[in-house]
């Protein structure tokens, strides 16, 4: 028993309560793996990593439930998993960085009397990514026509559409009144000269009144925002119909099913656990949400259109033009890539993936809501 320490010492340590060791006991996050002859709680060296990692990940904002499935993990070793935990809490560093230097800016414009724009104000935050990889986009990303006949088809009856984080409006609709918002410069300025026009805005604070719109849509672009929940609970006040396009971040079954995330970059995981789940968002605008199959040969390049042809994700231009490569950082992306290309090179790939090559679409986590 010499090596463990007791529930209060490790309370004290940790700086968290008691009461607190007690609940993740209760629900199994953290049980310690010895007890005094009186019965308490001792906690081992191994339990005490465990706990860092816990309470690391509470910090970073995560959920109880969250942690559970991060660190219950078993393919990750301890190495892995504190690797993990060093790029969330880099990656923590930088976001924290960037918004002090762009309070820093803003408190020396307001001392000479600048008032900072709704769109600098955001800049650091959801278009600030898309300030940064926006050039790439046009390269792969357009218009999947199956997938557009389904949000389109959602709209119903609607003659005025507004489109929320609208990008280059690869997805609006031509045979209706269309108006974009979109917080990124960089995506505003590579919409096609007779695209829609565009309002400089976010999701969560849209400028325009109730119900003035038949219905607004917003894809692939709800798990950028900072505050989805607030940005849903906008398009449900702006418009009678919501459609949203996006990814089902609670099943893990597509993640396991889809084999890049699978055997190449398992911090894909990571990003998903940052994501609103879809019972939350299917719960804000209060209506449901349906399964979008990707077929093999999906024209717009978004992370899984790719699933039937795996040589293409070892194209830069692919992978630029999707977020994922560059939120997992640079560091996971060359060894997937890599890895994948010894793969395809040696057969590999091609012997455990024999299955897909008969599918023409696959269910890969897209999901359609519509309220
Ligand atoms: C993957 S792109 C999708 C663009 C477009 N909807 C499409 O399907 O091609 C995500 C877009 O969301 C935008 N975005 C990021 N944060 C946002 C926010 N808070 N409100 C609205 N849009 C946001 C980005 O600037 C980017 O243009």
């Amino acid at each position: 028993m010499a090596e463990h320490l007791t529930v209060g010492r490790v309370a004290e340590l940790a700086g968290v309560t008691v009461r607190t060791l007690h609940h993740y006991d209760e629900i199994g996050l953290l049980q310690p793996s010895a007890r005094t002859a009186a019965g308490h709680r001792a906690y081992s060296a191994t339990d005490v990593e465990r706990l860092r990692e816990v309470l690391t990940y509470r910090r970073l904002g995560f959920g109880l439930r969250e942690i559970a499935e991060l660190i219950g993990d078993p393919a990750a070793d301890a190495v892995a998993r504190l690797c993990r935990l060093r790029a969330l809490l880099l990656e923590q560093r930088e976001r924290a960085a960037a918004m002090v230097t762009a309070i820093d800016r803003e408190l020396e414009e307001r001392a000479m009397g600048i008032r900072t724009t709704p769109e600098e104000q955001l800049k650091v935050f959801g278009a600030r990514l898309y300030d940064t990889i926006g050039s790439a986009y046009p390269a792969t990303r357009r218009t999947e026509p199956r997938i557009a006949a389904r949000i389109w088809e959602a709209l119903g009856d609607a003659r005025t559409v507004l489109n929320v984080g609208a990008g280059t409006g690869s997805y609006e609709p031509a045979d209706r009144e269309v108006t974009a918002v979109e917080p990124s410069a960089v995506m505003r300025a590579q919409r096609p000269a007779d695209a829609a026009p565009c309002v400089a805005a976010a999701a969560e604070r849209l400028p325009f009144p109730d119900r003035s719109f038949d219905a607004a849509m917003a894809v692939s672009t709800v798990h950028h925002w900072p505050d989805p929940a607030a940005g849903l609970r906008e398009m449900r006040r702006v418009a009678r119909r919501v459609v949203v396009l996006t990814y089902d971040a609670d099943d893990t079954g597509w993640r396991r099913r889809f084999w890049l995330t699978r055997d190449y970059l398992p911090e894909f995981a990571d990003l998903l656990a940052g994501w609103p789940s879809l019972a939350d968002l299917t719960r804000t605008i209060g209506g449901r949400a349906e399964p979008v199959l990707i077929p093999w040969d999906c024209v717009d390049g978004f992370f899984e259109a790719h699933w039937r042809r795996p040589e293409a994700y070892l194209q830069e231009p692919v992978r630029r033009a999707v977020s994922v490569w560059t939120r997992v950082g640079p560091r996971a992306e060359q060894r997937a890539v890599s890895t994948l290309h010894e793969d395809l090179a040696c057969g590999r790939w091609a012997e455990r993936n024999r299955d897909i090559m008969a599918l023409d679409t696959a269910e890969l986590g897209l999901r359609l809501l519509v309220a």
